[in-house]
């Protein structure tokens, strides 16, 4: 009886899972089905937009996984919402000899339209003999591909400008330059623009002095908007924004996005995509909600933000709906039933 009871609930659970998913809802913190039925595995990713596709790029951490190497998997979708597996990006092996803890974190992808490459950027990490820590090694490293689902080729590493760098964001201006946000501890976070090819970095924008990870920026009506989590590891943190004129700055002191007791309602932020359509744009807060020890069960919190004015907040997570033509969404939209 109890058994037939827990497969109903399991069977209604799925079916409402799919049926959001068929009606291209999107619902935070839930488990997210690729074309394949399987949860999506993109975390600390990173979303850029090819023509009319998205390309979504994160840490691959699906169980079964060859530990000798680490994985990139893209997704692409038309609508933000149904993503299609298009298979692991990347695939690498130490590059640095660093054993067999070496880590590789939150890929970012952009594209070249000079080169015609894509250049995907990498935390690369690892303990390092005589420093304490996991994370000593504190570097980027670039792989490039021809095509956006790969295959990538792993190049190089390399401390970019001189610094140490763990959490990398990525951020594309709306003239289409190119920055990365890097973690440089202790000293804050860095913006810095890409060279003319892409395979290194040319100019720092800015240091801003506040210890910050999971770094993000949106470009939005004349103001710049910079957000990211404190550095308390895997666990969740009240997430904080500052905006500035100019990425040089001077930026403004940082407030809460949300609540601070929500602690951003589990996640860490990981990216602010702006979606600009025919009527209107939404900005959506991208973050990851890590399961450290169960990480093939991180889940994605992406919720449309409050903007403007030099304010950002992010509301309670709710189901929500992207209409991706005109740039609006509705959130918790009436649930229609497909036969
Ligand atoms: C926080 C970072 O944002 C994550 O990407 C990861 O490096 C964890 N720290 C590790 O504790």
């Amino acid at each position: 009886m109890i058994r037939m009871i827990v497969s109903i609930f399991c069977f209604l659970g799925l079916s409402l899972m799919l049926n959001a998913q068929t009606n291209n809802v999107i619902m935070p913190g839930e488990i997210w089905p690729d074309n394949n039925g399987n949860p999506i595995q993109a975390h600390g990713g990173g979303i850029i937009k090819i023509g009319m596709l998205y390309y979504w790029y994160g840490e691959e951490r699906r169980q079964g996984l060859d530990t000798n190497y680490r994985f990139v998997s893209c997704y692409s979708s038309a609508n933000l919402a149904s993503w299609k597996f298009e298979g692991d990006a990347l695939k690498m092996a130490d590059p640095d000899s660093l054993g067999s803890k070496w880590i590789l974190e939150r890929p970012k992808v952009f594209y070249n339209k000079k080169s015609k490459k894509y250049v995907m950027y990498l935390h690369v990490d690892g303990p390092v003999k005589g420093i304490q820590g996991g994370y000593s090694y504190a570097r980027v490293g670039i792989a490039v591909s021809n095509k956006p689902a790969g295959p990538f080729k792993y190049v190089k590493t390399f401390r970019p400008l001189g610094h140490e760098s763990r959490d990398i964001g990525q951020f594309i201006d709306d003239d289409g330059t190119a920055y990365l946000i890097f973690e440089d501890r202790p000293f804050g976070f860095r913006i810095a623009k890409l060279s003319a090819d892409y395979m290194g970095l040319e100019k720092e924008m800015c240091l801003i002095k506040q210890p910050m990870e999971g770094g993000a920026i949106v470009h939005y009506k004349g103001l710049y908007y910079v957000l990211g989590s404190s550095l308390t590891g895997w666990d969740a943190n009240p997430n904080r924004y500052a905006t500035a004129t100019s990425l040089e700055g001077p930026w403004s002191n940082f407030k809460d996005v949300a609540l601070r007791e929500k602690k951003t309602y589990g996640a860490q932020s990981s990216m602010l995509l702006k979606v600009v359509g025919t009527k209107t744009t939404t900005v959506i807060f991208i973050g990851d909600i890590w399961k450290p020890s169960t990480q093939w069960d991180s889940r994605y919190l992406w919720m449309p933000v409050e903007i403007g004015n030099g304010k950002l907040w992010l509301p309670q997570p709710q189901p929500w709906k992207l209409d991706i033509n005109t740039g609006g969404h509705i959130i918790n939209p009436p649930v229609v039933n497909k036969p």
